[in-house]
């Protein structure tokens, strides 16, 4: 069975991100996902000077390895004033140093979702700019709306215009996950 690796790019306990990337691995059929808690990888503040005088910390190793282990990754991205929360970012930065190309040349969906009605695309916006040059094959993206008023806990999306427009994102992450079983007839 393929593993999907979920991550909500947040720190907080009850972040609406982790709660959107969990539900869209939900619906995936036949796949196994598994969702980090970004508070069981955090690390000092990444500085060359303590990677120099410490190493590289476990924490970082151990999050790349879920991602070399993953047949794909889907992440929901918060948005701190304009950006990435310092969590995620971290936490990147300490996993760029494990070895070259971040996400090990997986499929990865990005999404995003906020409270506010413009679902924190900023964020999405420079991780579709900067996260193909980081060793992964970006298949689509999504940017969830006004969470509260969208998203419910039972039925997720339930504004049926971006149900429909998250599905085909999602769908495109399917078809290379499908692709990938395929076996080349020779
Ligand atoms: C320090 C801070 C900065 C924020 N900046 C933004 C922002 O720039 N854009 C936005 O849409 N929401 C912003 N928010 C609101 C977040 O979108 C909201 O807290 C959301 O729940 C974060 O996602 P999470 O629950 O997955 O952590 C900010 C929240 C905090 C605490």
């Amino acid at each position: 069975m393929k593993k999907i690796l979920g991550i909500g790019a947040s720190n907080s306990k009850k972040s609406i991100n982790r709660q959107f990337a969990s539900w869209a691995i939900s619906q995936l059929e036949d796949m196994k996902g598994e969702v980090l808690d970004l508070n069981d990888y955090e690390m000092p503040i990444y500085s060359k000077d303590r990677e120099n005088e410490s190493g590289i910390p476990a924490e970082a190793k151990a999050f790349k390895s879920k991602i070399k282990s993953a047949d794909a990754i889907i992440i929901s991205f918060a948005e701190y004033n304009g950006s990435y929360t310092s969590a995620y970012k971290n936490i990147i930065d300490w996993v760029s140093r494990v070895e070259k190309g971040i996400w090990a040349n997986k499929p990865l969906l990005l999404l995003s979702t906020s409270p506010g009605g413009r679902g924190a695309l900023n964020v999405l916006t420079a991780a579709k700019s900067t996260i193909p040059h980081q060793g992964a094959q970006v298949v689509g993206s999504f940017s969830l709306p006004s969470f509260n008023q969208n998203f419910d806990q039972e039925d997720g999306i339930v504004n049926e215009d971006l149900l429909n427009s998250f599905s085909d994102e999602l769908e495109k992450l399917t078809a290379v996950i499908n692709q990938e079983n395929t076996i080349p007839i020779s």
